[in-house]
């Protein structure tokens, strides 16, 4: 959303502007921490990639990508929720403000990535959400984690929120446009477009689902003769 919109939201229900730019103010002062906490998360994820990589077998990994939410969505996010504008309220109610999509070539990768961060001692799993095995009524399929991870800072640790997101290719085709089309398209998405949405996401599970077959069975061949 254009911040213009999103400071007219937050007029029109009264907040009181000190308030709303002291949050932005500690946000600002606190992007540094959730950076840190993607960076450690991140360096995580990279080594187990290089390490597949390095033994020259399949990488479960295929693109990390993160983010940390600007000041701007964050405020809408709190408004659009009805929660309270402060700093406390961002580390107590939102879980994605840092964000970090892993995005992996078979389904099955998901599944070793994430019993791999489960593995990882000092990680905190708060959520986990398989909307894999459960997708969302629009057709949405993703694996989503969210962790705390320590960071340590001159003079204290820090346990930092982070929002994992794991996906197939397959299934970051079909979010990043379905994202495109609903959050920066036209405001209401006619019913025939939801449905057309929701027949590609089958179409492309089932892709998923074949995809990860042909794999297998080419694993199980014999290796060839060098
Ligand atoms: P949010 O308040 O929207 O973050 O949702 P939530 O707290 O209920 O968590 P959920 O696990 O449902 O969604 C977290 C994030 O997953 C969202 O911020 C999006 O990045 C992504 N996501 C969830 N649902 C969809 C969807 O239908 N389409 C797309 N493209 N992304 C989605
Ligand atoms: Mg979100």
């Amino acid at each position: 959303m254009e911040p213009q919109k999103i400071l007219e939201q937050i007029k029109s229900s009264g907040r009181n502007a000190e308030e709303v730019l002291k949050m932005a103010y500690d946000m600002q002062r606190s992007i540094v921490l959730y950076e840190s906490g993607i960076q450690e998360v991140r360096t995580k994820l990279e080594i187990l990639q290089r390490e597949a990589q390095t033994k020259g077998g399949h990488t479960p990994i295929e693109t990390i990508k993160s983010r940390v939410k600007n000041v701007f969505s964050v405020l809408e996010k709190l408004e659009r929720k009805g929660f309270e504008v402060s700093m406390k309220s961002v580390e107590e109610n939102l879980h994605d403000v840092a964000g970090i999509r892993v995005i992996c070539p078979y389904i099955e990768d998901i599944y070793e990535v994430a019993e791999w961060l489960r593995r990882q001692d000092d990680l905190r799993i708060l959520i986990e959400k398989d909307y894999i095995k459960n997708p969302k009524p629009n057709g949405y399929r993703s694996f989503h984690m969210v962790v705390e991870v320590p960071v340590f800072l001159a003079d204290s640790k820090r346990y930092v929120r982070v929002e994992i997101q794991l996906r197939t290719i397959a299934m970051d085709f079909w979010a990043s446009l379905e994202h495109q089309i609903h959050y920066k398209g036209p405001e209401a998405v006619p019913g025939s477009i939801s449905s057309k949405l929701r027949q590609c996401a089958q179409t492309i599970a089932a892709i998923d689902e074949q995809m990860l077959e042909i794999y297998k069975e080419v694993r199980a061949l014999p290796d060839k003769e060098v």
